[in-house]
């Protein structure tokens, strides 16, 4: 199944204390290739026992990975960026067996994962502190900036390298000890990482991943556990909010990346043959699982026609298979149950006077296999079906038609969420005031592509809690002391 060039990269143990282990009771799980249903390998089943332990190692080598120089931390950062880089094909392949995105994307997650290592190796030397005018001639105020202690990190399957690196890096250029457990899906990404950190020499402790199959049990701990100072998640809105209950006794600081419902809008003066490539990469990349993904597209009446015959035409280009396949450009989901919620969803619309204006044929027997759903374009869809108020997480595209820019954001602000948003058109006038008005922490102006390690990645309203990566990102990992000297 896998063709490593360094097989070592393919770890089946858990990682505490520097050390490789297996679960106290020897229970494995089993972790499971998407497109075909076959299992990959079986995976140390660790529970709260390991978790509680792993958490205790990590304040203990907090202290001393606290203690070493700012530059020293970000050596070994870069140390890790770049045997990262260097085993991008390897990782590329783990990652597209475990997960099914297609290889191409693959690499491009490797690439974006050590993105952040690399950003925040330089970002380590970069957390200041202020001296401030103080309000007496014989006081001095001075700020300085501490690592929070140890952090829980909970990532999830659809990138199960960049979301754990973008975590993981922060915390250790600020000084933080991290106990990682990334979703039971996608184990292997997540461990390989931990061996090349290892490799480039971060000291075991620093980095423990607790891979296991009941994530309520490892999540319970990692949120109930008083040694963990903060929880970064990223995940649904309604697991994040049962993570801040869980955080709320010990007033943990949490980080929260939650669900989305991006709202893609299409203006009458819009390059549509730019709006159509950014609709391609925005609602397609993944298959549509990025809490990102245009979720809801908006068409000016007057172009609504020729966007939609110029998207059905680059839709038919699309090839849908296992992602180890040549030029495979969607995968499959990640499991039948995704698949279900999604054609559900489709079921709805439909059921609301949507119309299917393209669906891909799928390969009957690699359909049967594993879990495809053809990308699928939906017009006449009703602002109230369900397609538009939750996240797809699937390549189903539904447009709906607008007249004016009042009403159409009146219906991009009518969600909960607040996670990203887009919109094509040429008028400066209107971009301004679409950057004041449209309620989300990102906005893609004439692009469908938002995500990169220099940027604040986040969102408000029920999307979440702070910013990742940018130089906003080692915010979440420090705590701010005030120092008041008099003399
Ligand atoms: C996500 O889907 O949670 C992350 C997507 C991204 O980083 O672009």
């Amino acid at each position: 199944m896998f063709n490593l060039r360094n097989s070592l990269l393919l770890r089946t143990q858990a990682f505490i204390d520097g050390e490789w282990c297996n679960a106290d009771t020897h229970k494995t799980f089993a972790v499971k290739n998407p497109a075909t249903g076959e299992i990959i390998t079986q995976v140390a089943d660790l529970g709260v026992t390991e978790t509680r332990r792993a958490i205790v190692v990590a304040a203990r080598t907090q202290q001393v990975w606290a203690q070493k120089t700012a530059k020293e931390r970000s050596q070994l950062l870069r140390a890790w960026f770049d045997l990262v880089m260097q085993h991008q094909d390897d990782l590329a392949q783990i990652l597209t067996i475990e997960q099914g995105k297609p290889l191409a994307e693959a690499r491009g997650e490797i690439a974006y994962g050590a993105s952040y290592i690399e950003w925040f190796s330089e970002e380590a030397k970069r957390i200041y502190g202020d001296v401030i005018a103080p309000p007496s001639v014989d006081q001095r105020i001075l700020v300085i900036k501490q690592p929070v202690g140890v952090v829980a990190t909970i990532t999830p399957w659809n990138f199960p390298c960049a979301m754990l690196a973008r975590k993981i890096a922060p915390a250790l250029a600020a000084g933080c000890a991290v106990v990682a457990k990334p979703a039971a899906e996608t184990p292997l990404s997540a461990l390989a990482l931990a061996f090349l950190a290892q490799q480039a020499g971060i000291p075991g402790g620093v980095i423990n991943i607790v891979t296991g199959a009941d994530s309520a049990a490892i999540g319970s701990e990692l949120t109930g556990n008083p040694l963990v100072r903060k929880l970064s998640f990223t995940g649904s809105t309604a697991v994040g909010k049962q993570l801040i209950q869980q955080c709320a006794p010990d007033v943990k600081r949490i980080t929260l990346e939650l669900g989305g419902n991006a709202p893609f809008i299409v203006f009458d003066d819009a390059d549509l043959d730019a709006a159509v490539a950014g609709a391609m990469v925005s609602k397609f990349r993944n298959a549509g699982q990025t809490c990102v993904c245009a979720n809801r597209f908006y068409i000016h009446r007057s172009v609504y026609a020729q966007f939609s015959e110029k998207l059905i035409a680059a839709m038919n280009l699309l090839s849908v298979g296992n992602g180890m396949g040549e030029g495979v450009s969607v995968g499959p989901l990640i499991s039948l149950a995704a698949v279900k919620k999604v054609q559900v969803l489709v079921d709805d619309a439909l059921a609301r006077g949507a119309h299917i204006a393209y669906q891909a044929t799928l390969d009957l027997t690699e359909a049967a296999q594993g879990n495809f759903y053809p990308p699928t374009l939906l017009l006449n869809v009703s602002p109230d079906s369900a397609l538009t108020r939750q996240e797809i997480f699937g390549p189903v595209a539904g447009l709906i038609a607008f007249d004016t820019d009042q009403q159409v954001i009146a219906f991009a602000n009518d969600s909960e969420f607040g996670l990203a948003a887009y919109c094509y058109t040429q008028n400066a006038k209107r971009i301004k005031h679409l950057s004041e008005v449209l309620e989300a922490g990102m906005l893609g102006i004439n692009t469908g592509i938002i995500s990169n390690e220099m940027a604040p990645f986040g969102g408000i309203k029920q999307s979440g809690w702070g910013r990742e990566g940018s130089l906003y990102g080692i915010d979440d990992y420090v705590s701010v002391k005030y120092l008041c000297e008099r003399f």
